[in-house]
C-alpha cells in the first residue's frame, strides 16, 4: 500500500489492520511517534492526517491511504524548527519528553484552527494528551508563544 508521510510517497507491507503507530516505527523508522497506552487515551501517539489530530495507535494503517500523514520528523524545515517546536525549546517544556512529540502535533493542529487561543481552549484541546511529569502549564505557555511566533511569521 502506497502511504504520504511527510510529503514522501512511500510503500508499505504491513497488513491492512495494522496500527498506523507500528507502520510508522517499526516499518518507516520514524521513532519519534510514541506508544503510551495503545488505546488512545494517552496522546503519545499523535499524528496528522490530512491536518487533523489523531490517535496512530488506534488508526489501521488501511484508513490512511491516500491521506496527508505528518508525523513529528515532517515539522522542521529546511529553514529550521516549527514555530511550535521553536515555542518548546525556549520555553523549555520537555521533562522526560516521552509525550512531547504528542503534545507538540496536537498543539500545532490546535493553533492551525485557533491562531490565538486562550488557556480554557488550550486545556481543552490538549486534554487528551496525558504529561506524566506534569508539564501542562508550560505546555500552555509554550502554546502562546507558539501563536505569538506563527503571527509573527505571517506579518513578515
Ligand atoms: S498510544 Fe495512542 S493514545 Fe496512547
Ligand atoms: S515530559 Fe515526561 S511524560 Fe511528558
Amino acid at each position: 500500500m502506497k502511504l504520504t508521510v511527510n510529503g514522501n510517497e512511500v510503500e508499505v507491507t504491513s497488513e491492512a489492520d495494522t496500527p498506523l503507530l507500528w507502520v510508522l516505527r517499526d516499518e518507516l523508522n520514524l521513532v519519534g511517534t510514541k506508544f503510551g497506552c495503545g488505546i488512545a487515551q494517552c496522546g503519545a501517539c499523535t499524528v496528522h492526517l490530512d491536518g487533523v489530530a489523531i490517535r496512530s495507535c488506534v488508526t489501521p494503517v488501511a484508513a490512511v491511504a491516500n491521506k496527508d500523514i505528518q508525523t513529528i520528523e515532517g515539522q522542521a524545515t529546511e529553514t529550521g524548527l516549527s514555530p511550535v517546536q521553536q515555542a518548546w525549546l525556549e520555553t523549555d517544556v520537555a521533562q522526560c519528553g516521552y509525550c512531547q512529540s504528542g503534545q507538540i502535533m496536537a498543539a500545532t493542529a490546535l493553533l492551525a484552527q485557533n491562531a490565538n487561543p486562550s488557556d480554557p481552549e488550550i486545556d481543552a484541546a490538549m486534554a487528551g494528551n496525558i504529561c506524566r511529569c506534569g508539564t501542562y502549564p508550560r505546555i500552555r505557555k509554550a502554546v502562546h508563544l507558539a501563536a505569538a511566533l506563527i503571527a509573527e511569521e505571517q506579518s513578515a
